[in-house]
């Protein structure tokens, strides 16, 4: 296509992504004089944020005593101490202000008897550091993230910002080192745009999908990480991937964490209630790895459920059936469809599933993208949510802070590119039509593949190696097949084949595009992991069972190569916290 075919916008930022954190970040620009775009390739409602469920973090204490300095303390506990103390601080302290911002935007949450905003027990979330259970996890029913999602697009479009809907984000545009804009396909009319803005801010989620079983959508498929190591920029922290204990068996859709907050536990197939032998304390509701990798030491044992003793059961049918019609009405729906279950009466099967990325695109708390160890950051470029790694979650995410990761963050995200914007001049400048050459000989050449191997056979390939070689627990010689194949799979996108080649609702390109973004990724978690050797949150080694604070209290910064190949930097773990109203959680080992 010729360059002067492209359709030309101006904006001074534009989001990638129409999620949680896009929308918050969009809002908060539109509320200035600053103009904003925001692009997507699903329609917004549609975004992954919908199908979060239990709730979202934040120390109100609406059902008992709460204080975010004990959130602080344990989302640090729960990432295994790689998470940066100073991000940390910053969303803990910020929750109370955002939920209740939320709360006036319009978000429907449930209530306790006198009209305050319900919170649940959630895994790992306590009160004075450790010692009770915290009930902070504020939820609309489980189908918060649906509430919050659709609250935040009725408050953009309040705001009359300007979306471009069901366009797919090719790449970034860099002129000079700085980030300038996006070049983008409109799916409905087939026409190619470019975007120009002084700021970019990536926000289109993680990369669930480079695995077979997976909470998420068929479409988080982490396009900006893609575009990152294309850019020849690092991802960081890759190696860490979150199993939530309670997928559906076979189906791998999400039983909420919710479940056990609201009273469910966990049995073998001797009947076995088995989480109080892994964490004494805890119990069901200790962190999520904890709990996953206690499933899979009694599948190991043998005391795995069914034919095939693989999996667990999940009850709630010890519950007043009014409790799960209430408060849980969307897995109980769920359960029935997906496992022909109904939970007032009979248990739930579950089986560990991918949850979330850990892992992203390396960012410090203001959310402007870190291109190297130093901590030198990307001119024009910020990223924010799933996608993000503002390093929050560390080497494991507690349940409910995702969303409030989300909201904080895209938030901050807002406030940066307004202050960003005052200070620079209005004028877009200059694209040299190569810059712009290059992207779309790229796109053309994906576009008019011919190759022997179709899109959906490598994709399944992909998502099969990362299910076998990069599971809940790895060792070296496991990883290192991994990425053996992965290499081999990586270079084989040179010979996929699109069978369509128009432009308009072509997704069978989309899908290819989508795959190319995946392969990047899935050999930067299969390299990252196998780099790192020792145990720490998600990331349990067989044959590195201790977490190794002398070698590896340190983030893995992991780029990318057209061939494939890697090239490692490390940024060093943030202990200090941002201001003194808290001190620094200390090193020690964790204890459930
Ligand atoms: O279990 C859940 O409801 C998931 C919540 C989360 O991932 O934060």
């Amino acid at each position: 296509m010729e360059n002067s075919k492209i359709i030309k916008h101006t904006h001074d930022a534009i989001v990638i992504g129409a999620g949680g954190s896009g929308l918050r970040a969009t809002m908060g620009i539109s509320q200035s004089e600053h103009s904003v775009a925001c692009i997507s390739k699903v329609f917004p409602t549609r975004s992954h944020t919908v199908a979060a469920q239990g709730g979202i973090s934040g120390a109100l204490g609406n059902m008992g005593e709460d204080d975010w300095r004990w959130h602080m303390y344990d989302t640090v506990k729960g990432s295994d101490w790689l998470g940066d103390q100073d991000s940390i601080e910053y969303m803990c302290k910020n929750a109370v202000e955002s939920i209740i911002e939320l709360e006036h935007f319009g978000v429907p949450f449930s209530r306790t008897e006198e009209g305050k905003i319900y919170q649940r027990p959630f895994g790992g979330m306590t009160t004075e550091y450790g010692k009770g259970i915290a009930q902070r996890t504020c939820a609309a029913a489980d189908r918060t993230g649906h509430a919050i999602l659709h609250t935040l697009y009725t408050q953009a479009l309040k705001n009359n910002v300007d979306f471009y809907i069901e366009y797919f984000v090719i790449d970034l545009v860099f002129e000079e080192g700085k980030c300038i804009g996006v070049l983008a396909w409109c799916l409905d009319d087939g026409t190619i745009h470019l975007f120009q803005s002084h700021i970019v801010i990536l926000a289109t989620g993680g990369h669930g999908r480079t695995y077979q079983s997976s909470t998420s959508a068929h479409t988080c498929t982490g396009d900006g990480n893609g575009m990152i190591l294309r850019a020849g920029l690092p991802l960081m922290d890759m190696e860490f991937i979150q199993f939530h204990p309670t997928g559906i068996y076979g189906a791998g859709c999400l039983i909420t964490e919710g479940a056990r907050g609201e009273g469910g536990y966990l049995t073998n197939s001797e009947g076995e209630r088995f989480m109080p032998k892994y964490a004494p304390n805890a119990k069901d509701l200790a962190s999520r790895d904890v709990v996953s990798r206690a499933i899979q030491m009694e599948v190991n044992a043998g005391r795995g459920v069914g034919e095939d003793k693989d999996h667990a059961l999940l009850h709630l049918e010890h519950l007043d059936a009014s409790v799960i019609h209430e408060k849980l009405p969307g897995i109980t729906e769920t359960a029935k469809i997906f496992a022909g279950v109904d939970a007032t009466t009979d248990p739930i099967p579950v089986i560990p599933t991918v949850h979330y990325n850990m892992g992203g695109t390396p960012t410090n708390h203001y959310t402007e993208v870190i291109a190297a160890g130093d901590g030198k950051t990307v001119e024009g470029l910020m990223a924010v949510g799933e996608g993000a790694c503002v390093s929050v979650h560390g080497a494991n995410r507690l349940g409910s802070n995702s969303l409030l990761d989300l909201i904080v963050f895209g938030k901050s995200a807002a406030e940066t590119a307004c202050s960003l914007l005052d200070k620079k001049t209005k004028n877009h400048i200059d694209i040299k039509s190569s810059t712009i050459s290059d992207i779309m000989d790229n796109f053309e050449s994906t576009r008019n593949s011919s190759g022997d191997i179709g899109t959906a056979e490598l994709r399944d390939k992909m998502q099969k190696t990362m299910q076998r070689y990069a599971p809940v627990y790895r060792d070296d010689e496991t990883l290192k097949k991994g990425i053996d194949i992965m290499h081999g799979l990586f270079k084989d996108f040179k010979h996929v084949s699109v069978s369509d080649k128009s432009l308009i609702w072509n997704t069978d390109l989309v899908e290819t595009l989508e795959l190319n973004n995946l392969l990047y990724q899935a050999l930067a978690t299969l390299y990252s992991a196998e780099n790192r050797e020792e145990s720490r949150g998600s990331h349990a080694r067989d044959d590195y069972p201790d977490r190794d604070d002398k070698e590896w209290l340190k983030h893995t910064m992991v780029s990318i190569d057209s061939d494939g190949g890697k090239k490692f930097d490390y940024k060093p773990v943030k202990l200090d916290t941002l201001t003194d109203e808290v001190e620094t959680v200390k090193l020690k080992a964790r204890t459930y």
